[in-house]
């Protein structure tokens, strides 16, 4: 199958979160079950692809969009990066998203419409690839939105040519990508899908309502989240439109990617450990005590946070929670970055307890293996959580998590109070500060215990979180939509 797989961010090149490492593991997965997998991407200010550069593409100004390049990049993965070269709208400091001072960029909708018109061009005879022509275009999150929209309008434009079919996944229903409705105008969105059936949101148009309404198939990164959103609860004004496109939603369960998150073999650890042998693991510990300023204490208790700073993420929970822990004598340790008030109040708690807090305001690889393989437990007390790697990864690296009853966690902690033979973690009771002081307390307590405390351990790093089950019913989603789009069989393309 072709695979066009378009995304705002895709490690190592640029991540910000979970997409960006799951834009890297899932094309090369699907690549290694014989695919054939693009992965579409704008070319930001310093990104570095290295492998073998082919034939690059002129794109010809259009509408509101500056002329562009594009250019393939065979990857080791297997995988061909297609970077969308356009310097006025995507060589500039800040991140994919915002500009250096943290504000969105002003012309997202500009910058972004024309990724995701791009992809669904490659999706059609007008491919500006010569010779290749996506059978299915993957748009993740809101600024991948359009894409489906644009191959809806080919479709309907040239019915007697093939057009790829389109799968939306949502990582995160919260960020919906809202912009005035006049940009409706510039973005080619026609006057008949501006209504509520189309893009319309409170007034305002959204790329992620334009790709729900529009996508051939639909999926999010965990069964529990596909549930949840469809509530008023956690639907955040789309529960209507899940609901109604519900028989084409799906969740599936994001993997981890061991080359990438193996404890035995990763080479950002000082010290390595398995399943089997967990001394490094104490030396890590050790290393990041000291790494971090934090008093050097094998028995202090050691949790950690490696986060998007966020009302998301509970970070606000971990605050409540903090006095109680510290005078417990349990230690902290965070890294992140994110809403500059809840950055100062973890700054300032560090100040206060400095031999039992430490804060890493910034974004850093090698110090986030650190303290999944350095911390004794992993606090995600998210409100909602789409998926979450961050539980998976920790443990992978015999760090149990201590998550919150939602999403994506749920589907991937099994709760050690409960579950005591087969337990990987700490669920909390609740999504709230009560909830998460009752499972600090559930862990801490199991934590004296070492033989109860080691099985915990043995259980969640023989957890398997592979990547090629999920690709598999991705490929699945793949040939429904197909299906749908009127390009196939049940049996294939
Ligand atoms: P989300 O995508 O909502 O931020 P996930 O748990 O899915 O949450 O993924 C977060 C990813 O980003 C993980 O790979 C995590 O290690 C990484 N990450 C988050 N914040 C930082 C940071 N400050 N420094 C380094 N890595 C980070
Ligand atoms: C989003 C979600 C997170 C998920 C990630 C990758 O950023 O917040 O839960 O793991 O996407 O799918």
């Amino acid at each position: 199958m072709n695979i066009l797989f378009v995304t705002p961010e895709c490690a190592p090149y640029v991540k910000t979160g979970g997409l960006g490492d799951v834009s890297a593991a899932l094309p090369a997965t699907l690549a290694a079950l014989g695919h054939d997998v693009h992965v579409l991407m704008p070319a930001y200010q310093g990104v570095k692809v290295e492998g073998e550069i082919g034939a690059g593409v002129d794109l010809p100004p259009w509408g509101p969009w500056p002329a562009a390049h594009l250019v393939p990049v065979k990857v080791d993965s297997g995988v061909t990066m297609l970077l969308l070269t356009c310097p006025s709208l995507y060589q500039r400091p800040g991140g994919p998203y915002v500009d250096a001072s943290g504000r969105d960029h002003h012309d997202n909708a500009i910058r972004f419409g024309l990724l995701a018109r791009i992809a669904a061009q490659l999706g059609t005879a007008q491919s500006p690839l010569r010779g290749w022509v996506a059978d299915v275009v993957h748009a993740n999150d809101w600024p991948c939105g359009l894409a489906p929209l644009y191959l809806a309008q080919s479709r309907l434009a040239s019915p007697r040519e093939t057009t790829a079919a389109s799968v939306m996944t949502i990582h995160n229903l919260a960020f919906q990508g809202t912009f005035d409705m006049w940009t409706a105008d510039p973005l080619g969105v026609p006057g008949h899908w501006r209504g509520i059936d189309g893009v319309e949101f409170w007034g305002q148009l959204s790329m992620l309502k334009a790709g729900i309404q529009f996508a051939d198939a639909i999926t999010t990164v965990s069964p529990t989240y596909a549930r949840e959103i469809q509530t008023q609860e956690h639907g955040i004004g789309f529960d209507g439109i899940l609901r109604a496109r519900s028989a084409r939603l799906r969740g599936i369960l994001n993997g981890i990617d061991p080359k990438v998150w193996d404890p035995a073999r990763d080479a950002l650890l000082p010290h390595r450990f398995s399943r089997d042998d967990l001394q490094g693991k104490a030396a890590c510990k050790a290393a990041l005590q000291a790494r971090v300023g934090l008093k050097a204490e094998a028995g202090a208790m050691l949790f950690a946070v490696v986060s998007r700073i966020t009302p998301q993420k509970g970070i606000d929970l971990v605050l409540e929670n903090l006095p109680r822990l510290v005078a417990s004598g349990a230690q902290l340790v965070v890294l992140g970055q994110g809403e500059p008030a809840l950055q100062q109040a973890l700054r300032d708690a560090a100040e206060q307890y400095p031999k039992q807090v430490a804060v890493t305001v910034g974004f850093d690889e090698g110090l986030a293996h650190l303290i999944e393989a350095g911390a004794d437990a992993f606090l995600m007390p998210s409100r909602f959580e789409p998926c979450g790697l961050n539980q998976m990864y920790s443990q992978a690296y015999g760090t149990p998590p201590i998550v919150a009853p939602v999403g994506g966690l749920l589907d991937s902690v099994t709760d050690a109070s409960a579950d005591p033979a087969r337990g990987t973690g700490f669920v909390m009771t609740g999504a709230d500060s009560e909830g998460l002081a009752d499972a600090l307390a559930r862990a801490q307590r199991a934590w004296r215990e070492p033989r109860q405390w080691q099985r915990i351990q043995a259980n969640a790093m023989a957890r398997h979180f592979g990547w090629e089950d999920s690709a598999r019913q991705y490929l699945e989603v793949y040939r429904r939509a197909a299906v749908e789009a009127g390009r196939g069989t049940a049996g294939g393309l």
